[in-house]
């Protein structure tokens, strides 16, 4: 009998987990901010609170400030313009070019190691600032950025850079920025960059590979930052650590079938009404049925 309890432990681990499940699925539930929507696996980060548990992708929760949506990405913040969850794409602006015709680009976009990459629509400008020589031959230079003094600064399409002249060396600072190739006339760059800039880029999503069993089981993948571990909530309001078909939960009943060696099978494991009564129905390979009624058990 004392293997039979060691399953009984086995059984109560189960239980335990499954016992976790509480109502979350408002979490994941889509908001408007202003007119974008954000839903999974977006979320909306609220600053003031401290985001212990969300629905969504680490990293992927839009602040709602005044009616416009704001992402972070590595310290800089982003308008989210627009997010189109059929194509997997968003919208982005950043912040500090927002409204300026003229604006002085300070960072390169870092995606870190988020699930995000840069769309087939975007190209990247080089920016070469206070360049302390200029080339030999005549380019274009950025002429409302020269305000006074006669150190120039020049944009290019990447790899479009004039040859034959070492640009990053010449110059103070080198920046590239993504625009979309839609936006980009080449041969006005200098006027045109900073309408592009204001128009934005476009970044594509992809799954995260963590999620993708929580996902495949028709759960939204989330995270517990207190924790820091994933969580699936699932549908039916439960949250699990991984999937939510491995404990076959519907409602208030969850329950399993597994086989354990050829000593047992188990089958139809569950609970149903009030958390305290629970009921298994233990088949030994010799057929006998146990039913457990926690936390004893009878056999028939
Ligand atoms: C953000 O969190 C704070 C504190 O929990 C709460 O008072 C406030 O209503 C929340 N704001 C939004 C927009 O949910
Ligand atoms: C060029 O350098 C000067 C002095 O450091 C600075 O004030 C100015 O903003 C710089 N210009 C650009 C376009 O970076
Ligand atoms: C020109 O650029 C150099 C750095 O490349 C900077 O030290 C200097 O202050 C700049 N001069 C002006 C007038 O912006
Ligand atoms: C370049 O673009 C700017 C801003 O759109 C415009 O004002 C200017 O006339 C354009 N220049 C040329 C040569 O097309
Ligand atoms: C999140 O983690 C904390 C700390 O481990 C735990 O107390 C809390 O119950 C967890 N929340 C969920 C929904 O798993
Ligand atoms: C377990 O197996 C029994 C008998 O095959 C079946 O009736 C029951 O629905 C199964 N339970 C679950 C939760 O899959």
């Amino acid at each position: 009998m004392s293997q039979f309890f060691s399953y009984l432990l086995i059984l109560s681990f189960f239980f335990f987990i499954n016992s976790l499940g509480t109502n979350s699925t408002p979490l994941c539930q889509s908001h408007y901010c202003g007119s974008v929507i954000i839903r999974y696996p977006f979320w909306v980060h609220n600053e003031s609170a401290s985001d212990q548990l969300y629905c969504g992708y680490k990293g992927f929760g839009v602040m709602c400030k005044n009616d416009e949506a704001v992402l972070e990405l590595s310290g800089d913040r982003y308008y989210v313009k627009d997010i189109n969850y059929a194509d997997y794409t968003l919208t982005l602006v950043n912040i500090d070019v927002s409204n300026q015709m003229c604006p002085r680009a300070r960072h390169s976009v870092s995606l870190e190691t988020l699930p995000l990459k840069y769309s087939s629509m975007d190209l990247n400008l080089i920016f070469y600032f206070n360049c302390t020589s200029d080339p030999p031959i005549t380019v274009p230079y950025i002429r409302c950025l020269n305000i006074n003094g006669r150190n120039r600064s020049y944009v290019f399409v990447e790899n479009h850079e004039m040859e034959g002249f070492d640009w990053s060396k010449n110059c103070e600072e080198t920046v590239v920025v993504a625009v979309t190739q839609s936006q980009i006339n080449e041969g006005n760059l200098t006027g045109g960059f900073g309408a592009a800039m204001n128009d934005g880029f476009v970044l594509d999503w992809e799954r995260v590979k963590d999620c993708g069993t929580c996902e495949s089981s028709e759960g939204y993948c989330g995270y517990n930052a207190t924790a820091e571990e994933f969580l699936c909530f699932c549908n039916d309001g439960s949250t699990h650590s991984n999937s939510c078909k491995a404990s076959n939960c519907y409602g208030f009943y969850c329950g399993f079938n597994a086989s354990f060696g050829n000593a047992f099978r188990l089958s139809n494991v569950g609970f149903d009404g009030p958390p305290t009564v629970y009921t298994a129905g233990l088949v030994t390979v010799r057929g006998i049925v146990y039913y457990i009624k926690w936390p004893t058990f009878i056999r028939q």
